[in-house]
């Protein structure tokens, strides 16, 4: 081994081992990270990553659903620095704000659904949640409503990790024990997933239930104690639900009937996942009272999350003469450099129209990803343009899950690691989210990658249906 070489392996395996030693992952599990550690990255480019070995990977995650224009732009780096060299960081407090933080805002008003026209910066998805949850007590209380504080949330949802996003999640596998979470104000409805919802003869007859379901829940607790309901436009990490046609319609009407606030959390869906700036109303025909929302934002290049609300809600809590203060919000809020680096991402997405390809890309993506269904465990494809999953099932007559101690999904998704692609395992799904600028050929690499994984695992199991 030359010298260089053996240099390199020892960095590797320093690093390996000062994060095992030191670092506590996100879903860190701690069993098997004991024995494996991680898996360290280096480089980015586009669309795809490279180990500290140097073995390449087309990333059809997109990091974690968020490097939209690609990794590794020039420009990004030259606007992120150009904000450091001018002025790395003011208080947003109270009334000091910087050019990025006030031009961004604007743009968001611009682009964001009817009248949302009213932004709250943080730090990422949770800790828009958070605030977007605060914001609701905050304006119940001010409108005298002190008892409209419950709110509504899905099975299979997720929103976050702080204590309070993470309580109005509900996604499977999230809520072990060993965590407490806020449950007294806290309530779910079924997930809208269909495939898992067999009793229902047509979709329409499960949409029916779905919205009966809700309406019941808010006339039980009360009407005039449910402040808002939480709902992510296509379900990402709780398996890339698309709900029933005309699911967020209803819904909101439901909504809307019983003075309930629609919070349409657009962490995954914004930013041009599904070809528009905001799916709510682009794609599903409604408008929200607030919009949550971080990743595409500033693209993974840097944290930040925002929350945009309406004009009659800013109209109410902003009430003259009440001397009230809105004490929310982060040293943060509004970092100039956060700010100049989601204005940089929004000008890139819209000069090369990036969400023109996320449509015709898409589209094919979602085509391709459906030939994989003449695999015996494949039991359902599923998604929205560059949102995708692909659901694993022991028996497609039955639906039945593998055993969990298989975890098919990472089984498949470490075979894809080993021929170049990076697929996200989530219990049987394997997730998919690259970025907007993914060419119809590097879909072609993911499926073709993807089958042949998923045949590998068959063969590994003995599976023999
Ligand atoms: C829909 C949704 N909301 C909120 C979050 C939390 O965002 P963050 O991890 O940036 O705090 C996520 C993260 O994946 C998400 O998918």
């Amino acid at each position: 081994m030359s010298v260089d070489n053996k240099a390199k392996n020892n960095l590797a395996k320093d690093i390996w081992q000062k994060d095992k030693d030191h670092f506590t992952h996100p879903w860190q599990m701690f069993d098997s990270f004991e024995q494996e550690g991680s898996l360290v990255m280096e480089q980015a480019e586009g669309c795809y990553l490279v180990d500290i070995k140097g073995n390449r990977y087309l990333d059809s995650v997109g990091g974690l659903w968020c490097t939209n224009i690609g990794q590794g732009r020039e420009e990004m780096a030259e606007a992120i620095a150009d904000q450091v060299r001018k002025l790395a960081y003011a208080s947003p407090f109270v009334d000091i704000t910087t050019a990025p933080a006030a031009q961004l805002a604007s743009k968001l008003a611009d682009i964001a659904p009817g009248d949302l026209n009213h932004v709250m910066f943080s730090c990422g998805g949770s800790t828009a949640i958070d605030s977007a949850y605060r914001l609701i007590q905050y304006y119940q209380n001010c409108r005298g409503l002190h008892e409209k504080k419950h709110v509504i949330a899905r099975d299979s949802s997720y929103h976050g990790s702080t204590y309070i996003s993470m309580s109005i999640g509900n996604k499977k596998g999230d809520h072990p024990a060993e965590f407490d979470y806020k449950r007294d104000n806290i309530h779910h409805v079924s997930s809208p997933n269909y495939y898992h919802a067999p009793e229902f003869e047509t979709q329409d007859d499960f949409l029916d239930f779905l919205i009966q379901e809700l309406e019941h829940k808010i006339t039980d607790i009360g009407a005039d104690k449910v402040a808002a309901f939480f709902a992510e436009p296509i379900l990402g990490a709780g398996g890339v639900i698309v709900p029933p046609k005309g699911y967020h319609q209803r819904t909101h009407a439901v909504c809307k009937k019983h003075d309930v606030l629609y919070v349409s959390d657009e962490v995954v869906t914004a930013f041009g996942r599904l070809g528009h700036w905001f799916a709510s109303e682009s794609v599903f025909g409604f408008t929200p009272d607030i919009i949550t929302c971080a990743k595409g934002l500033s693209s993974g290049y840097l944290p930040l999350g925002a929350t945009i609300y309406s004009d009659v809600i800013h109209h109410v809590i902003s009430e003259q003469g009440k001397d009230r203060c809105f004490t929310n919000g982060y040293t943060y809020s509004g970092h100039p450099v956060c700010c100049a680096a989601a204005l940089k991402n929004i000008e890139i997405m819209e000069r090369e129209n990036l969400f023109d390809n996320a449509k015709v890309v898409g589209e094919y993506f979602g085509e391709q990803l459906k030939t994989l269904l003449d695999l015996p465990i494949v039991g359902e494809v599923r998604g929205y343009r560059l949102m995708q999953c692909v659901e694993f099932v022991a028996d497609k007559n039955t639906r039945e899950d593998f055993p969990l101690p298989i975890d098919i999904g990472k089984v498949i998704s470490d075979i894809a690691d080993s021929k170049g692609l990076m697929v996200r395992p989530i219990g049987n799904l394997n997730v998919m989210s690259p970025p907007l600028i993914i060419t119809k050929q590097e879909i072609d690499f993911v499926v073709t990658t993807l089958r042949a994984s998923i045949i590998d695992a068959m063969d590994s199991l003995g599976y023999n249906k």
